[in-house]
């Protein structure tokens, strides 16, 4: 058994984060997903834009900006790279899912991306554009640069991010509709619709577009717009997602076929769709948001990043907040168990797994996007317990995973109901698993770092 005191543990962290950086024409521009060889996918050499947020955060408080502003500006660059998809104009290319630099016949650099054109499953990054804008706002934040923003080209991509953004399609909620497997939950889970992580991402981001598009003739009907589905959006989160043992009796209750404005189940949801292991799971003072919500359709499933995120940018109001960390107190097996945090409570077993993952045997039971414990959602975590004023929580967790993360050598994900065992098919050497700890350590030293992400203080 391998022993190492925290420092020691810290700086192997460190020593990841920094072997992971790549450069273009001679300046370090992103991190590589994953640093072991063998099982890993090809795409794990390449810089996701979802992964690097918590290196970029680490870069950005370690006075390393240089890292992250050539990262913003490589990201923005490579919209421009992309051939059309047939028959598609505009959506696939707002920002990749990952990019990296190759050699060309002449020995030459090249950056090359990935659109979902190339991923496993052709699933479409819908969180990437979102991500992008908010690691530019931290930069402005942290370093006081607004300059960068200002730029013409940063402006065309806000402005184009923004248009896709609030671009009406066939919907009559204040929520954004995205394909299955568009976020950090990239294979088919189920989560096609209104999943609560993008829902968290879309509020964000109409957030940190008041703050860095600037007001023109064009942009000013645009933020006036964002405002409104932002405050909306707020209302029917906090409303509709909302769930604990009052709502739960509700729905319990509910009326179905109600037709008109002021009906108390607008979206006809069956009590009969309440599964069999909600009401004696969720604590008398405890509540979480749903994850999903549509016509007909109540995903009562707890994803832990929706509901983290929710709580880092203000979507979810202050009780909220104390009785979603209530939650991961209460239910501290469930949902923390041997690594910090469960993706998803619970798995999708028998046949619901494989009509809803469609058999996937990497997303079995337990394990991966199904229920595995995911040591990058401990800085999440962190943050969100903090902002709830539960530092025992935070720092509890930062304990269970420190000496085990070292241990295993950074890996990917956790399998088994207590995230027991090292997933069977998880990388090591997981860059967003070393960079995670990193951050959610800084974040536990000065827990006011994430303000600039929050609305509720900006409000
Ligand atoms: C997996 C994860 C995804 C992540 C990628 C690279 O596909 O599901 O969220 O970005 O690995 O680490």
């Amino acid at each position: 058994m391998v022993t190492a005191d925290a420092a020691e543990i810290h700086q192997a962290a460190q020593a990841l984060l920094d072997a992971s950086l790549f450069s273009y024409q001679g300046e370090p521009i992103g991190t590589r997903a994953a640093l072991s060889a063998g099982i890993a996918a090809e795409n794990y050499v390449d810089c996701f834009i979802r992964d690097f947020v918590p290196s970029g955060l680490v870069f950005l408080f370690q006075g390393r900006a240089e890292i992250v502003r050539n990262f913003l500006r490589v990201a923005l660059r490579l919209r421009g790279l992309q051939e059309e998809i047939e028959g598609h104009h505009r959506l696939p290319r707002v920002m990749p899912a990952s990019f990296r630099v190759e050699r060309d016949g002449y020995g030459d650099e090249v950056l090359h991306a990935d659109f979902g054109d190339r991923a496993i499953g052709r699933v479409a990054p819908v969180d990437s554009m979102m991500w992008w804008v908010l690691t530019l706002q931290a930069y402005v934040n942290v370093t006081g640069d607004a300059a960068l923003a200002e730029e013409p080209a940063f402006q065309r991509g806000l402005q184009s991010i923004l248009t896709v953004m609030l671009n009406d399609r066939f919907e009559v909620f204040p929520t954004l509709l995205v394909p299955d497997a568009s976020f950090m939950i990239d294979r088919r889970m189920g989560v096609y619709g209104h999943p609560l992580e993008i829902q968290a991402l879309f509020f964000a981001t109409l957030n940190a577009m008041q703050e860095l598009l600037t007001p023109d003739q064009t942009t000013s009907t645009m933020l006036e717009l964002a405002a409104k589905r932002r405050a909306h959006l707020t209302e029917y989160v906090r409303q509709f997602y909302w769930l604990d043992p009052l709502k739960l009796n509700e729905i319990h209750r509910y009326e179905t076929e109600g037709f008109g404005h002021d009906v108390a189940n607008p979206l006809n949801i069956n009590p009969e769709s309440i599964p069999d292991w909600v009401a004696d799971w969720l604590p008398d003072d405890a509540g979480y948001l749903l994850g999903n919500l549509g016509p007909g359709r109540m995903d009562f499933r707890f994803f832990a990043q929706g509901n983290l995120l929710s709580m880092v940018f203000g979507l979810s109001s202050p009780e909220q907040n104390t009785a979603i960390m209530q939650l991961f107190d209460q239910r501290w097996p469930d949902l923390v168990g041997r690594m910090p945090v469960k993706l998803i409570y619970p798995a999708l077993v028998g046949v619901e797994w494989q009509i809803l993952t469609g058999s996937d045997p990497k997303n079995t039971p337990w394990s991966y996007h199904n229920g595995g414990n995911w040591p990058v959602l401990l800085w999440p975590f962190v943050a969100a317990a903090l902002r709830a004023g539960r530092r025992d929580l935070a720092s509890n967790a930062i304990d269970v995973a420190r000496s085990r993360l070292y241990r295993d050598d950074w890996p990917e994900y956790y399998d088994g109901r207590s995230g027991r065992m090292i997933g069977r098919r998880s990388n090591v050497r997981q860059v967003w698993t070393a960079a995670g700890f990193i951050l959610a350590e800084a974040l536990l030293e000065q827990p006011d770092r994430l303000d600039f992400w929050d609305a509720s203080i900006h409000l």
